[in-house]
């Protein structure tokens, strides 16, 4: 069960444009007509996609371009073959489709300060980061962009971000050839604040050094978009459920939020990524692979407690009191 659920928004699929052979964006608009909910940069729309064995579920894509009075709302999508199927399904609408979708809502709004922004985008985490820059530029206000892919080939937004005045690094699979985080995050300041979207490794690394290097923590702001959670190496394990007694299984490929919403539990949750803990659930066997920004460190230490949207087991099955 979402947590604060409000007025579900039917949006049609108004234009499908393909920004690179794995991504595509997603222009949707009112399917009653009229003028769509307000938003600010950072916010992302949460879609309800349906996943191959027919449960819907939801996923969370930024919006690329900042509101317009009343138009529609763009979403840029990286099909991931890996991943539990919403991004297939998401690629497989045309348009005409009719979906279903939360209003915007912001976990990662934009920061301003008396000195300009630093925004880092690493892969499909351009979308965020993008929306900021465009309002920014709108505002005529100066902001530090940086922007990093594989390749060209892998790079959505390439010259809308080059534009705004991005510094543009392809690491051709390296990360050793990748974005110099050192020299990017150099010059913390009072009142400069960082936005950081990308993969795990590239945001954990840049939140772990822009605190090695004086950065305050309220001056750091980051998002994982969805497909960063999954890690290589992940293996199926199993989880009982005490209260509704069901035993399932979660393959490397699925979320344990997923699953439980697929077997007709109904857990709580919200941001699905790790950062608001309305998910947390006791453990009561198993040892949990903690994956979330919520917990404290005393907390994962003690292992009672897991964020069931990210986290996995480190032993072959969990018991939760759900
Ligand atoms: S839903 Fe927010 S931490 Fe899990």
């Amino acid at each position: 069960m979402m947590a604060g659920d409000s007025e579900m928004l039917e949006l049609v699929v108004e234009a499908v444009r393909p920004l690179t052979s794995a991504i595509k964006a997603f222009v949707l608009r009112s399917a009653h007509g009229g003028a769509l909910p307000p938003y600010t940069p950072g916010a992302h729309l949460g879609v309800q996609v349906v996943q191959p064995n027919g449960r819907v579920g939801q996923r969370a894509y930024s919006l690329v371009a900042p509101h317009a009075e009343g138009c529609s709302y763009e979403v840029a999508v990286l099909h991931e073959p890996r991943g539990s199927g919403g991004s297939a399904w998401m690629h497989g609408l045309k348009p005409g489709a009719v979906v279903t979708a939360q209003p915007p809502r912001n976990d990662f709004a934009l920061r301003t300060g008396s000195v300009p922004p630093l925004l880092i985008a690493g892969g499909i985490g351009i979308t965020p980061l993008l929306c900021m820059a465009r309002a920014l530029a709108a505002e005529g206000r100066a902001f530090d962009f940086f922007y990093a892919t594989r390749s060209v080939g892998d790079a959505a937004y390439l010259e809308e971000a080059r534009a705004l005045g991005a510094t543009i690094v392809h690491d051709g699979g390296d990360p050793a050839r990748g974005l110099d985080l050192r020299a990017a995050l150099s010059a913390p300041q009072p009142g400069r604040h960082l936005q950081v979207c990308g993969p795990k490794g590239m945001v954990q690394a840049a939140v772990n050094l822009a605190r090695d290097l004086g950065w305050p923590d309220d001056h750091v702001h980051c998002e994982l978009f969805a497909g960063a959670l999954e890690q290589e190496g992940d293996v199926p394990f199993e989880v009982r459920t005490l209260r509704s007694g069901k035993t399932l299984t979660v393959s490397a490929h699925q979320s344990l939020l997923d699953v439980l919403i697929a077997a007709g539990v109904d857990p709580l949750y919200d941001c699905r990524q790790g950062d608001c803990g309305v998910c947390a659930v006791a453990v009561e066997e198993g040892v949990p692979d903690h994956r979330d920004h919520n917990l404290s460190a005393r907390e994962k230490a003690e292992g009672r407690t897991i964020c069931i949207c990210v986290s996995r087991a480190k032993t072959s099955h969990l018991v939760l009191d759900i």
